[in-house]
């Protein structure tokens, strides 16, 4: 007796329904996910011509007996899943029993396949949804599919599919980010002119990460370690748990798009707006906007908290608590932020690698072209933009999404590169991760001059650091004025006359709807007749002609930029607003305790690495690139 059984009709009819392949991406997550909930230890995978010709997938999992064999290809046969309250609490990546029937009626599939407990395998040939032959084979166990001439009896929608390069790139970045879900098991990724990944059992994500990406990257990344917040249960029910873990990169690493954000909920790899927002609400006034960062997160729950039939790629889940999930990756990737403070390197040496292929054939996936297949549409921005933004070197070109293939499609993968790394990769990786210093060290600096009265140069004992002045004074005005404000005792000065300011039509509405934020800012304002307004008292510290610039701007806030924001974003855009116009200008003298004291306040603040438009805010150049560039090391 299998395990495989068909659906009831009641079930079926319960699972969102719609197309499973589209392209040879989709079938490899198929088969990926299949073999990953058949307890495969080992996973490899062979494509040529982008999938479109052949797409095998070997595994060492639980396989399956004669009869299941032949089940799995009818629809909505599972072994997954049995009666309708079981979708409430799904555990398995399948569900649907969906996948190999929709796999094999647009192409040619051979099952080969063997459960430890049968003596002799199975083998299933079958085209176009056709069943041809069932024979015996002598095999070991576990599960091998060959998928071959994808979409040869749909030709419209094989003319629908991309180049064979980008369609490997689709499937390079799949296998790549479930062998990130996945550090305890071997993913092997092959084609007929080359091994693109290759990364056997790691005991840890850190290992895997290097393994996936190397050094440098781990480098830009923090580890997030393990975040736990509780969800409320019904009454009466234990409280449940909700786990985050994963890494996010500094502030300073500025992503076009939001292409490299990696979510996964019970080690399934999703879409989800909600979590995308939380995570860039996690970099406000540490990224300018409408950039965002990298993201490898991983979101362990109760299974019955988190509903995955809700999207036919399986892409997509809903949250039964969906605020506080949102929250708790807000809060606790920005409190790792805040709390590991890490310092931009100063870029020097050419650790940001061009993109550039190996001399593998397959080194041609042009990978910055490679659109997630699960990315959201509108985040596809053009491939070329993949600098880094502010703060970058002009010539740091650096994509988490395009690096993976330097690394991996190298002239060796991950596995056998440098000597050095193979046989101790966790020395190496450990070795990065002490170079990445906190910025807590900033306290310790001791300031030698300016460059062009605007940038502090100090010495610390683990490098040399240069400082931007203005940006400095402005990250301590800002979370300074934030914590006044958030006592409602903010510092404000008496003008010696009123200050009349003319408002533009616009302006005057924007004037009503702020003119609380603005009060309690430190603003005192009164209407004075035909479109202008007297200021009585202004925050600390913004110097008398300075005053009325900044009303301006904020009130040129477009209308519906405002709309977008929450009282609390609005607070912290009228704090920056005060604290870009309170701060030390650019081309300024400072005087060494001057200085001393900038550095000092800066080290006392939460997020000394960015100013709160998402500027850096220092360098560091470290002792490490000092010791390499004198040859030292
Ligand atoms: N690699 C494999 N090893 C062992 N059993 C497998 C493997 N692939 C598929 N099966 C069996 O075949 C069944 C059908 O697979 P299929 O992928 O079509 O459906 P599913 O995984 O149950 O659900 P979904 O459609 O959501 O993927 C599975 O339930 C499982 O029992
Ligand atoms: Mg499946």
């Amino acid at each position: 007796m299998g395990y495989i059984r068909v659906l009831p009709d009641q079930v079926a009819n319960k699972i969102a329904a719609g197309e499973v392949v589209e392209r040879p991406a989709s079938v490899v997550k198929e088969l990926l996910e299949n073999s990953l909930d058949a307890g495969a230890r080992e996973l490899r995978l062979e494509v040529d011509a982008g999938g479109k010709r052949l797409i095998r997938m070997a595994d060492d999992g639980c396989g399956m007996l004669r009869d299941d064999a032949l089940l799995a290809f009818e629809r909505h046969a599972t072994s997954k899943l049995r009666e309708v309250v079981d979708l409430v609490h799904i555990s398995t990546l399948g569900f649907r029993g969906e996948a190999l029937p929709s796999i094999a009626s647009v192409a040619r599939v051979l099952l080969e396949t063997r459960a430890p407990e049968d003596a002799t395998g199975t083998r299933v040939e079958i085209a176009g949804g056709k069943m041809l032959s069932v024979e015996e084979v002598a095999r070991q166990p576990g599960t091998s599919l060959t998928v071959r001439d994808l979409f040869f009896n749909v030709p419209a929608r094989k003319k629908f599919l991309r180049s064979e390069q980008t369609e490997l790139a689709h499937i390079a970045q799949l296998v790549t980010h479930y062998s990130l879900a996945h550090p305890d098991k071997t993913f092997h990724l092959g084609t007929p002119r080359g091994e693109l990944l290759h990364v056997t059992p790691v005991e840890t994500l850190r290992e895997r990460v290097f393994q996936v990406f190397g050094s440098e990257i781990l480098e830009e990344l923090v580890e997030l370690g393990d975040c736990r917040r509780e969800l409320a249960g019904d009454s009466g029910e234990e409280p449940k748990t909700c786990r985050l873990s994963g890494f996010v990169s500094r502030p300073q690493v500025q992503k076009s798009n939001r292409n490299s954000i990696y979510i996964f909920v019970n080690r399934r790899l999703i879409r989800d707006r909600l979590l995308l927002h939380a995570l860039t609400a996690a970099y406000h006034n540490l990224m300018p906007g409408g950039c965002f960062p990298f993201a490898l997160v991983f979101l362990e729950m109760p299974f019955e908290e988190v509903d995955v039939n809700v999207h036919p790629s399986k892409t997509e889940v809903r949250f039964r608590q969906q605020g506080l999930v949102h929250d708790l990756v807000r809060d606790a990737v920005r409190a790792r932020l805040v709390e590991s403070k890490p310092v931009p390197a100063f870029p020097v040496s050419p650790r940001v690698k061009e993109p550039g292929w190996g001399p593998q054939g397959a080194a041609e996936v042009p990978f910055s072209e490679s659109s997630m297949m699960l990315q959201e549409a509108d985040g596809a921005l053009p491939p070329s933009d993949f600098a880094l933004r502010a703060g970058s070197p002009p010539a740091g070109r650096f994509d988490f999404s395009s690096a993976p293939p330097i690394e991996v499609f190298g002239a060796a993968p991950a596995q056998a590169r440098a000597p050095a790394e193979t046989a101790a990769p966790v020395a190496v990786a450990e070795a990065a991760a002490e170079e990445a210093q906190s910025l807590a060290s900033v306290g310790e600096l001791k300031p030698l001059g300016q460059v062009r009265e605007s940038f502090i140069v100090a010495a610390g004992s683990d490098g040399l650091w240069i400082i931007d002045q203005h940006v400095a004074h402005e990250r301590i005005l800002f979370e300074k004025v934030l914590r006044e404000r958030g006592r409602g005792a903010v510092e404000r000065q008496q003008l010696l006359l009123p200050m009349v300011i003319r408002l533009t039509a616009e302006q005057q509405i924007l004037f009503a709807r702020l003119a609380e934020e603005l009060a309690a800012a430190g603003f005192e304002m009164e209407p004075f007749g035909r479109g202008t307004v007297a200021v009585k008292t202004a925050p600390a510290g913004v110097a008398a002609h300075q005053i009325e610039k900044l009303l301006q701007e904020i009130l040129d806030t477009p209308e519906a930029e405002l709309r977008s924001l929450t009282p609390d974003d609005v607070r912290r855009k009228v704090a920056a607003s005060i604290a870009c116009h309170a701060a030390i200008k650019i081309n300024t003298p400072l005087e060494p305790r001057k200085m001393q004291w900038l550095l000092d306040e800066l080290a006392k603040t939460d997020c000394p690495m960015s100013c709160p438009h998402g500027r850096p805010i220092v360098l560091r150049y470290s002792m490490k690139e000092i010791l390499k560039a004198f040859h030292r090391l």
